[in-house]
């Protein structure tokens, strides 16, 4: 059974191919950076039209790396939440259509479940249940994973995700868009303790998030106590200590909220998924806590990490449950 995916949520056209015992044939993803670079940021309606021109020649790709035809898919998995509501549309109109031509079932999957999913995928055996961590660019959220169909929100991010602050923190350096890989490189050269940033709620017995003050404090840094008007001065010899301080906060936050989680919930086992977890230093990080924790850490590697369509794999649990969508599905901005 060849399940076809598709993923529009944000700024990647993406479409995979899977069966149902998990293998991926094809996981192919057009993506729309260099579109939105000199915006500084994904700009919505630029995503919804580059997906529309975009989602076909994609299709074609990935039944052409899986050596298949439209006529070999068995069901269609679409990520219809959260994200973009209008790049969202798109994947969810498309998948309508191939289902309904193609008189095959209909499969939804959430994005943010389907980021967890992909470190079930990489592991390649059952890791639930499991305590799951988000972080990408929209989220930051920890969850109880009871089963891959049972999340219970535990805690989000009050404001700004942890991606977002390594974007605003990369353009208030001058590393340009996308922020997180572009700070990860410019943190290698710097000193991590140079600068003692915020860790919001980090000692607080609640399992939320706060990375607005520790990009203000990223900024009075750079500009001067107070300071904030202008375009950013040139960060000169302190970009590399900036980006490994800011770095450093990010990843101390989410490493203690991830080993309180465990704690509270007794779970053993921690997956993590989003942009944020192709950080190499946050891996290393989870590792050493994990080891603190005797838990099990299970990462996928930075193509499942970051967005794709493999992960909405979490389809073929749904499928097998037997709870399929109907064509009335919607696409929904946020993740409830
Ligand atoms: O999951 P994702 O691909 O898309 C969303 O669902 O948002 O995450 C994108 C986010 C961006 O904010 C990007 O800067 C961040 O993940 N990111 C990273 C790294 N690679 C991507 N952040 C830190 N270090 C990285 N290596
Ligand atoms: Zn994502």
């Amino acid at each position: 059974m060849h399940f076809l995916a598709i993923e529009t949520s944000c700024d990647e056209t993406a479409v995979a191919i899977f069966d149902d015992q998990l293998r991926v044939l094809a996981n192919v993803i057009a993506s729309q950076v260099d579109l939105h670079r000199r915006f500084g940021g994904v700009v919505p309606e630029v995503a919804a039209r580059a997906h529309l021109q975009r989602l076909l020649p994609t299709m074609d790709e990935a039944l052409k790396v899986a050596g298949l035809t439209l006529l070999d898919i068995g069901c269609v998995a679409v990520m219809n939440s959260p994200g973009l509501v209008g790049a969202l549309l798109v994947g969810v109109s498309a998948a309508k259509m191939l289902a309904l031509s193609l008189e095959i079932p209909l499969v939804s999957a959430n994005h943010i479940e389907a980021h967890i999913y992909a470190a079930r995928m990489a592991a390649g055996r059952d890791i639930f249940p499991c305590v799951g961590l988000v972080v990408s660019g929209g989220h930051t959220s920890l969850f109880h994973c009871h089963t891959a169909l049972r999340f219970e929100l535990l805690g989000a991010t009050i404001d700004d995700a942890a991606g977002e602050a390594f974007d605003k923190v990369a353009s208030l350096l001058g590393l340009g868009f996308p922020g997180g890989p572009a700070v990860e490189r410019e943190a290698k050269n710097g000193n991590p303790k140079a600068h003692s940033f915020p860790r919001s709620f980090l000692k607080e017995n609640r399992l939320d998030f706060s990375f607005s003050g520790l990009k203000t404090a990223v900024m009075y840094a750079l500009y001067g106590p107070g300071i904030s008007q202008g375009p950013p001065p040139d960060a000169g010899p302190q970009r590399a200590d900036l980006a490994a301080s800011f770095q450093k906060a990010v990843i101390d936050v989410l490493a203690g909220k991830a080993s309180q989680a465990l704690r509270k919930t007794g779970l053993k086992r921690l997956a993590v998924g989003g942009g944020v977890a192709a950080n190499r230093a946050l891996r290393e990080a989870l590792e050493v806590m994990v080891i603190a924790e005797v838990a099990e850490l299970f990462v996928p590697p930075p193509d499942l990490a970051t967005d794709n369509a493999a992960m909405a794999a979490l389809a073929v649990e749904k499928w097998r449950a037997g709870d399929l969508a109907s064509f009335d599905l919607d696409a929904r901005p946020n993740y409830a």
